[in-house]
């Protein structure tokens, strides 16, 4: 028999203790926080959800490979080791060290992107947004209809649409796309993956106008792992096939290893254009380092060398994915609102349903981030408004096409009673809804604003 139970594929070796407060220890904190979680001293959380990124615990074999790290400034064995494990799921010919998915992102826009650009992809992640709009070009979401609508399940919500990418590029001209992305998984769109007809799909429509298809592949692993559980004709296939095939229609892409390569921190560029790599690599030299490390030390590339080994292993992807489903189905049969099917990484938690009665323009998911910190000192994110919202000429929001919130989880870091606690907690908050405020913004900056924005609640 297969055993039911799913348990966690490994042992802890080393534990690092958690700080409990009290409720009202968490309100005086929050407040002093200007009521942005992103603020509070993480020592100050007990369950932090605020990203998967850079957070997952890495295996004694990765903390191995650190003392292993080869710190020569130019041509360290560890670059090798690091190339040859990229090259090994991506097939890629060039390979770029960065230190994070954004210097990644910001190299390559700078250099395809500019004035007059245009850059499709299925959902924008907002450092993606950022680094493209930053170069003057205007970044598009072409998500397929189903994925915008939280409620409706459907296997593969991350898709890109292929009609309105077809129309997209008619409308802007192939000349003035430089590339296209697909985020895999959907990271904003609520960790939903992307199937492979999709990829082969926009490949098909991006070869035929001559655009090249990148990935965003921070969360590769877990993509292929549902595609392996979803789309007929995988099911035989390993992870790391599945992955390979992904990257195989792709021309370049972009990964933050601090997802699914297991550290906490890393990057890199991957591509088949000699020369745009050269031009990345010009490029990097100013502002990462040298080619063979890109921002990281030696150990770090030795870290994500095995990471990437260890991702792809399906016990460890089938205990990431149905940790993942568990949480979310307990939440969806106690009647909290969350997007539909759960995600690879994260609940999303939809605030429009969980609190119908306070508008976009007061911000619904920032009031749960804020309930969920002081009721159980849970850090989560609010992926909505206050991400993604922007002004009118007449200084309107114009609020985001949804409004979340995002319990992302951390890799190997939380056990099963951990997620129960935190279920406690979300359930709670949802029983006691009608009690939660509205919120208003009381500073801002110009860019990325959740980061720095405070708040302040209104009765
Ligand atoms: N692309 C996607 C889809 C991401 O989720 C992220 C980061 C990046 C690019 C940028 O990578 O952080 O290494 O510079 N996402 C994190 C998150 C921050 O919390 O979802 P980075």
């Amino acid at each position: 028999m297969k055993p039911k139970t799913i348990i966690e594929p490994f042992k802890i070796k080393s534990v690092e203790p958690i700080r409990f407060t009290t409720r009202d220890e968490r309100e005086k904190l929050l407040k002093d926080a200007g009521y942005n979680p992103f603020k509070l001293h993480a020592d100050d959380v007990l369950i932090d959800l605020l990203t998967d990124s850079g957070t997952s615990a890495m295996s004694a074999k990765q903390w191995a490979g650190v003392m292993e790290g080869d710190e020569s400034y130019a041509g360290s064995k560890s670059f090798y080791k690091f190339e040859s494990a990229v090259n090994k799921v991506t097939h890629m010919k060039y390979i770029i060290p960065t230190h994070q998915g954004r210097a990644a992102e910001k190299i390559l826009f700078s250099i395809v992107g500019g004035p007059g650009k245009y850059f499709p992809n299925n959902t924008h992640f907002d450092t993606t947004r950022a680094n493209i709009e930053f170069s003057g070009s205007v970044a598009e979401d072409i998500l397929t209809e189903v994925g915008m609508h939280p409620e409706e399940r459907a296997d593969f919500k991350g898709n890109m649409d292929i009609g309105k990418l077809k129309a997209f590029i008619k409308e802007k001209g192939a000349k003035n796309i430089p590339l296209c992305m697909l985020t895999v998984t959907n990271n904003s769109g609520g960790g939903q993956p992307v199937s492979m007809q999709n990829i082969r799909d926009v490949k098909e429509v991006c070869k035929k106008y001559s655009i090249p298809l990148f990935l965003d592949a921070c969360r590769f692993a877990e993509n292929a792992y549902f595609i392996k559980k979803r789309e007929p004709g995988y099911e035989n296939k390993s992870a790391l096939e599945i992955a390979q095939e992904m990257f195989s229609y792709a021309d370049g892409a972009t990964m933050s290893a601090k997802k699914d390569a297991l550290v906490n921190i890393g990057g890199f560029l991957a591509m088949n254009d000699e020369q745009l790599a050269m031009q990345c690599r010009n490029l990097l030299i100013v502002t990462e380092g040298f080619p063979t490390y890109g921002g990281l030390s030696g150990r770090d590339l030795e870290a994500v060398a095995q990471g990437l080994e260890e991702v792809v292993d399906e016990h460890y992807l089938e205990y990431r994915i149905k940790s993942v489903e568990y949480l979310g189905n307990k939440l969806i049969d106690a009647g909290v609102p969350i997007i539909e099917p759960p995600g690879g990484h994260a609940i999303y938690i939809d605030a429009k349903r969980f609190l119908p009665d306070i508008p976009p323009e007061r911000y619904p998911g920032q009031s749960i981030v804020c309930e969920l910190y002081m009721e159980g000192g849970i850090r989560a994110v609010e992926i909505g408004s206050v991400m993604f919202g922007k002004y009118d000429e007449n200084g309107k929001l114009i609020p985001a096409m949804m409004e979340l919130v995002r319990m992302a989880i951390p890799r190997r870091v939380y056990t099963q009673s951990h997620v129960d606690y935190l279920i406690e907690i979300v359930l709670e908050v949802y029983n006691n809804r009608i009690k939660l405020k509205d919120y208003e913004i009381t500073y801002e900056a110009p860019m990325l604003r959740h980061f720095t924005a405070e708040f302040k609640p209104i009765a």
